[in-house]
């Protein structure tokens, strides 16, 4: 509320936020009873709707029943059917899961257990990672290292061990200047190159979304991409990592993105919506004989955290995956998926501002442009979409910003809203997004 006096470091520093009172389907409520149709399902987190009872009752009962016990003493019901649960439906053997409580934590875990399986295996020397340009895994160092957002690593670098990163699949501004098709997937080709130069025998990983997320606003990969670094991941003994923190959970229309493409990774990391966005949860999946390997080779994973495979977030994850089940949502992310890419076409296609629409399931993105023919972007110093965003909240309508698509211009919105939104609600977001951008962009 403005005005109040508050004693949080909020993520903002600038004015006063709203204060969030409640939830309920795609809507948040603020304490002066303004209604947001959450269009973003916050960062891409709530997958399931607002306010879900059956997680709510979930967590009730297992903060009842054992709040903690620690993981090293005790594995608990919650983390083994939680565990099960998604086994179920990771692709090929990922079929051991690990549990921490974020995003980052989880592809930290990754990015060290990949050097531990090699070291398991004989080949402790393998240890440097590979990631992307233009892709985002986290706030912790390493998961930092491995991103590769410059407004976000810049000012942290010199304190980064750094990964190696190579250009993204955004065909779009192709790093290389190529068209698709005809390309000969050049950027996937950079990881061979790379893993050459460097010498095999020191690399241990590639990570990569599969999909990009906030970074590129929703990038699909383009076809043959995935198959094909898998393929040289394998044939250079690299480990392959899928960061599904946003792209699982049903994001893209099918359980995880690896298995829409139809590529199994070595691990795979989760997070954001695998309690919904209830309590804080992530988890990394690792290939049964690699877990054999660690197993066999050193006994021990060295590593841990205090609220690891905590119970009550495994019960939270749990009632969540249910609920993906039990009312057929990931099937409805695909279906209304296409129905909002459809309406988001339809409604901004025409805009001489709007560059591009792209995306798969419910993970939408709309990218602005300066200019329509050359795809020149706005100067960052305009802030673009700054403007979009606070036009659409202002209207009571939650996106999600993209910025720095373009070296470090660029600007996109993502469309990314709970599973369980109905048509007339995508038709109300694509029509206030056209609106927005005639009223802001002239
Ligand atoms: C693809 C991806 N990986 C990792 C993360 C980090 O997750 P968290 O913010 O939960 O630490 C994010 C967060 O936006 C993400 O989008």
């Amino acid at each position: 509320m403005p005005g109040r006096k508050s004693s949080v470091f909020s993520r903002r520093l600038d004015p006063p936020l709203p204060v969030a009172v409640s939830g309920e389907g795609v809507w948040i409520v603020d304490a002066d009873g303004k209604r947001y149709l959450d269009a973003s399902g916050g960062a891409v987190v709530v997958n399931l709707g607002h306010g879900r009872k059956e997680i709510a009752q979930a967590v009730g009962e297992q903060l009842g029943r054992l709040y903690y016990a620690h993981p090293t003493m005790f594995t608990c019901q919650p983390a083994e059917d939680l565990a099960a649960a998604l086994a179920a439906h990771t692709p090929g053997d990922l079929n051991r899961v690990y549990f921490m409580t974020s995003g980052s934590e989880a592809n930290e875990t990754a990015i060290k257990l990949a050097h531990q399986i090699h070291q398991a295996q004989g080949r402790p020397e393998k240890t440097i990672l590979i990631s992307r340009w233009r892709s985002y895994h986290g706030l912790t160092m390493g998961a930092l290292a491995a991103a590769g957002r410059p407004a976000f690593r810049v000012p942290y670098m010199s304190m980064l061990h750094d990964a190696v990163h190579i250009p993204p699949p955004y065909c779009l501004r192709c790093s290389y200047g190529l068209k698709q098709p005809g390309c000969g997937l050049r950027c996937a080709l950079a990881l061979d190159e790379t893993i050459q130069n460097l010498g095999a025998q020191v690399v241990s990983a590639f990570l990569i979304e599969p999909v990009s997320g906030a970074t590129l606003a929703s990038y699909p990969p383009p076809e043959g991409y995935l198959a094909l670094v898998r393929e040289i991941c394998s044939h250079h003994g690299v480990l392959l990592i899928f960061d599904e923190v946003m792209t699982g959970m049903g994001r893209t229309g099918s359980w995880f993105a690896g298995g829409r493409y139809g590529v199994t990774a070595d691990m795979m990391t989760m997070g954001k919506g695998l309690t919904g966005g209830s309590l804080p949860l992530s988890a990394v999946a690792v290939r049964e004989p690699l877990y054999q390997d660690l197993k066999s080779g050193l006994g021990a994973f060295s590593h841990g955290g205090t609220y690891s495979h905590h119970p009550v977030g495994c019960a939270a994850g749990l009632a969540a995956v249910r609920i993906l089940e039990d009312e057929a949502l990931v099937e409805r992310a695909d279906r209304m998926g296409q129905f909002l890419g459809g309406k988001l076409h339809e409604h901004l296609d025409d805009s001489p501002f709007v560059g591009d629409v792209r995306g798969v399931g419910m993970l939408w993105g709309v990218e602005f442009v300066a200019d329509k023919k050359t795809l020149a972007p706005f100067p960052r110093s305009e802030k673009v979409t700054e403007r979009l965003w606070s036009h659409l909240f202002d209207e009571g309508i939650i996106v999600y910003k993209a910025v720095g698509l373009a070296g470090t211009h660029g600007d996109a919105l993502v469309v990314s809203p709970p599973f369980i939104i109905e048509e007339e609600q995508i038709l109300r977001v694509a029509q206030a997004i056209k609106k927005a951008v005639v009223e802001v962009l002239g």
